[in-house]
């Protein structure tokens, strides 16, 4: 890496509902985390392609195989399709990034890429595989500490990513976080989802909904505590639209996340050093998309209050934080932190 300067440098933050890359070029994307591949001869002459990724892909699912190729913080194994899921979603971020182009004019591209933690010790050589032959130089970190870097959130610190398939927590002591200062939980966004369904499907058996419409309606209504008026959503009835009352079941579905990600947090804070416990408490840092649950960041501070008290930051605008991570670490590394991929 001897032409520094002339390196291209990107993150990429594999989400399982979202990814996002961010390149030194200033390049910034975001891609829905699916992939399908047309079902049959029909489905292709319609669709005119071989494979569809992101957006286009949901959009057009019913003509599609369509895979999300991370489930619960995993890469998903066992079927081709879904190694070839990772390998077209990340071609495709990089695509966007420009990496392609960089690297046929001769530029080196290094890419830090953040995944779940429970990823990291599980799927890192699958990770690997699916990056040859993309970029030149590679360095795999866990999610939660690339949004610490780039928050520059790396001392007396606690992150924790509340995303689709994990909620990722980890404590920073001012060095390279070790698996102990980590927590995966597989309790996120799409287990609310799972439970929001039963639960409106069980109260109102006549109404007719998809998934995708109960995820749209949590991200539109998602609250813990006290709300002051009604969540309603509109839903088929025997074909006729109607409106429902849902706020009791998204208040129970969202508060489902409560006592796992307090349980966790306490622990990871009762691991820390005694004198900097008061340091950690007092700087929570909550990101990843499920932290846009309305009272979410109140609720953990609350919850702070047994331990001592501390507070809870909401991270802004999360949807690149992981990706502008990557890019930090990737920009910082020394030489002897990187992998070299095959080419
Ligand atoms: N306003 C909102 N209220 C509640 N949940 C929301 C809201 N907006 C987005 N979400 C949820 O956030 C999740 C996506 O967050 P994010 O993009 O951080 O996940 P991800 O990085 O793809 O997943 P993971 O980190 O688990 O791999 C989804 O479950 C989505 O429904
Ligand atoms: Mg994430």
């Amino acid at each position: 890496m001897e032409n520094e300067t002339k390196a291209l440098s990107v993150g990429v933050d594999l989400g399982t509902s979202r990814s996002a890359i961010s390149a030194s070029s200033g390049e910034r994307h975001l891609v829905l985390s699916y992939v399908g591949w047309p079902v049959d001869m029909v489905a292709r002459k319609v669709l005119k392609q071989d494979v569809l990724i992101g957006e286009e892909a949901l959009e057009n699912r019913l003509m599609l195989d369509l895979h999300r190729p991370l489930e619960s913080g995993l890469i998903k194994e066992g079927s081709d399709r879904d190694a070839m899921a990772v390998r077209e979603l990340l071609q495709q971020l990089l695509t966007l990034a420009g990496v392609s182009e960089a690297r046929e004019q001769g530029i080196p591209v290094r890419a830090v890429v953040g995944v779940p933690a429970e990823a990291m010790r599980v799927n890192k050589q699958q990770l690997r595989a699916s990056m040859e032959g993309l970029v030149d130089f590679l360095m795999i970190v866990s999610e939660p500490f690339a949004v610490a870097y780039g928050l520059d959130a790396l001392l007396h610190a606690l992150i924790i990513d509340i995303g689709a398939g994990t909620t990722d927590m980890c404590v920073m002591n001012g060095r390279y976080p070790k698996d102990e200062d980590q927590k995966t939980l597989t309790m996120a966004g799409d287990s609310i989802d799972d439970q929001l369904e039963q639960l409106i499907q069980t109260r109102y058996p006549e109404a007719h909904f998809s998934r995708h419409m109960v995820t749209a309606w949590k991200e539109g209504g998602s609250f813990v505590g006290q709300l002051s008026g009604k969540i309603m959503v509109s839903a088929p009835a025997q074909g006729k639209p109607t409106d429902f009352d849902i706020t009791e079941d998204m208040r129970t579905a969202c508060s489902a996340l409560l006592p796992p990600v307090v349980e966790a947090m306490i622990d990871l804070i009762s691991r820390v050093e005694p004198e900097y416990q008061a340091k950690v408490r007092n700087n929570v840092i909550l990101t990843g998309g499920s932290s846009l649950i309305s009272g979410l960041g109140a609720a953990l501070q609350e919850a702070l209050l047994e331990v001592g008290g501390g507070k809870v930051r909401v991270v802004k605008d999360p949807a690149f934080v992981g990706s502008d991570g990557g890019l930090a670490i990737a920009t910082d590394a020394p030489d002897s932190d990187w992998e070299t991929l095959a080419t």
